[in-house]
C-alpha cells in the first residue's frame, strides 16, 4: 500500500516508516521539519535500501496536501505531524491549537476529498490526565491537564465525529506510554532540541558528556522507591504497532483507540540503574522537588491492543536502555553530529 506519513521524519515517524516499508508498503513522508531532521529521512532511505518520495511541506498549507494527494494513490495515512512539548504549549496555547488542529482538520478534508478513508492518529496518554488509576484502559475516562494534551484530546473527538460521517471510515487513536530506544542500525534516533523534557533523553545526555547531572523530580511518592513510575516502551515496538493498526484499520469500519504500551511500569530509579548497568555508563544524578503536574505512576492496560491489533511490545528496558545508548553514542549531538 502507499502510506503518507505526516511527521514521518520525526523520532517515532522515522521508525515506523522503516517497519512500513519492511512490511512491504510505500512510503510518503509529508513534514515540516520544524522538530526534525532531513538526515533522518536519508537515514531511513540508507538503512532500508529503498527510496522515499519526501514532501517538506507544512500541512495547514490545504494546496500543498492537495498536490501530495494528487500526485499519488494514496491508501492511508498515518498521522504523527504536531507540536509536542508540553511546556511550550502552557507557553504557546495558541500556537499549539492551530497548528496542531489546523493541519488535522486539512487533512482530514484532503482525505475526504480522495476518498481516502483510513488513518491512523498518533495520540498519547496523555489523555487520561493525572486521575486515572494504572494499569489504565481505554474507557478510563479522559482528561487533558495542559493545551498539549487538549489538542490530543480534541483531536481524537474530531476524528470519532468525523469518522461517524462516512460509513467506509476506519480510524485508529493509538495512545503511547513513553517511548525510548531506537533502531538497533544506531542511524536513527530521538534527537530533542534544547533541554530534554522527558526522562530517557536526559539520562543519555548525562552519560554522554553532554548534560552534568540529572534532575529526579521527587522521591517521596507513594511508589516502589518513590520515584515516579511510568511505561517505557520500546521505539520499534511503537513502530510496529501502527504497521497493525493500518492492517486492523482494513477490516474495521470505526473510530476506535488503542493503548500502546507494556503493561509494565519501571520507576526513575530503576531505569537509571538499568542503563548504569547495561552501559557500563555513570549517571550521577540529584533528588529535586517534584514537577508540577507529574503524576506517581502510569502505566497502560495494553490487553485491548493484543486482542484486536495482535499486537505486543517484546522488548524490555534492557534493549531499550541499550538502543537509546547506542543512538546517543554514536550522535552526541544529535543529527548534527553526523
Ligand atoms: N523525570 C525526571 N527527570 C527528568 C525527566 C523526567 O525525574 O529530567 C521523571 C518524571 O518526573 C517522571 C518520569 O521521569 O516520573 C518520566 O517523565 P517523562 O517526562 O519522560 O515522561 P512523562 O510520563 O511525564 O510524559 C510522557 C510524554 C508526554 C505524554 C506522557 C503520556 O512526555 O507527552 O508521557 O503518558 F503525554
Amino acid at each position: 500500500m502507499e502510506i503518507l506519513v505526516t511527521g514521518g521524519a520525526g523520532y517515532i515517524g522515522s521508525h515506523t516508516c522503516l517497519e512500513l516499508i519492511a512490511q512491504g508498503h510505500q512510503v510518503i513522508i509529508a513534514d515540516n521539519l520544524s522538530n526534525s531532521h532531513r538526515l533522518s529521512v536519508e537515514r531511513i532511505q540508507s538503512i532500508s535500501q529503498k527510496e522515499i518520495v519526501f514532501y517538506e511541506v507544512n500541512l495547514c498549507y490545504e494546496k500543498a496536501i492537495e498536490d501530495i494527494f494528487q500526485a499519488h494513490a494514496i491508501d492511508a495515512v498515518i498521522h504523527f505531524a504536531g507540536f509536542k512539548a508540553v511546556g511550550e504549549s502552557v507557553e504557546k496555547p495558541l500556537m499549539y491549537y492551530q497548528n496542531n488542529l489546523e493541519s488535522t482538520l486539512v487533512l482530514c478534508k484532503t482525505m475526504e476529498r480522495h476518498k481516502v478513508h483510513r488513518l491512523v492518529f498518533s495520540s498519547s496518554a496523555t489523555v487520561y490526565g493525572m486521575n486515572s488509576k494504572s494499569p489504565i484502559a481505554e474507557h478510563a475516562s479522559l482528561y487533558a491537564t495542559n493545551p498539549y494534551g487538549r489538542t490530543k484530546l480534541f483531536i481524537e473527538k474530531i476524528l470519532r465525529d468525523w469518522s461517524k460521517t462516512i460509513p467506509e471510515s476506519s480510524v485508529a487513536l493509538l495512545r503511547y506510554f513513553n517511548p525510548v530506544g531506537a533502531h538497533s542500525s544506531g542511524l536513527i534516533g530521538e534527537d530533542p532540541q534544547g533541554i530534554p523534557n522527558n526522562l530517557m533523553p536526559y539520562i543519555t545526555q548525562v552519560a554522554a558528556g553532554r548534560r552534568e547531572i540529572l534532575s529526579i523530580f521527587g522521591n517521596d511518592y507513594d511508589t516502589i522507591d518513590g520515584t515516579g513510575v511510568r511505561d517505557y516502551i520500546h521505539v520499534m515496538d511503537l513502530a510496529l504497532g501502527h504497521v497493525k493498526a493500518l492492517e486492523y484499520t482494513l477490516n474495521s469500519k470505526v473510530c476506535d483507540a488503542f493503548n500502546l504500551g507494556t503493561g509494565k511500569g519501571t520507576s526513575v530509579l530503576e531505569l537509571v540503574k538499568a542503563f548504569e548497568l547495561v552501559t557500563g555508563q555513570k549517571v550521577p544524578y540529584q533528588i529535586s522537588k517534584r514537577r508540577s503536574g507529574d503524576v506517581a505512576t502510569c502505566f497502560a492496560n495494553p490487553t485491548k491492543a493484543k486482542n484486536k491489533l495482535s499486537w505486543e511490545a517484546t522488548r524490555d528496558v534492557v534493549q531499550m536502555c541499550r538502543d537509546s545508548w547506542n543512538w546517543q553514542r554514536k550522535h552526541p549531538m544529535g543529527y548534527l553530529s553526523s
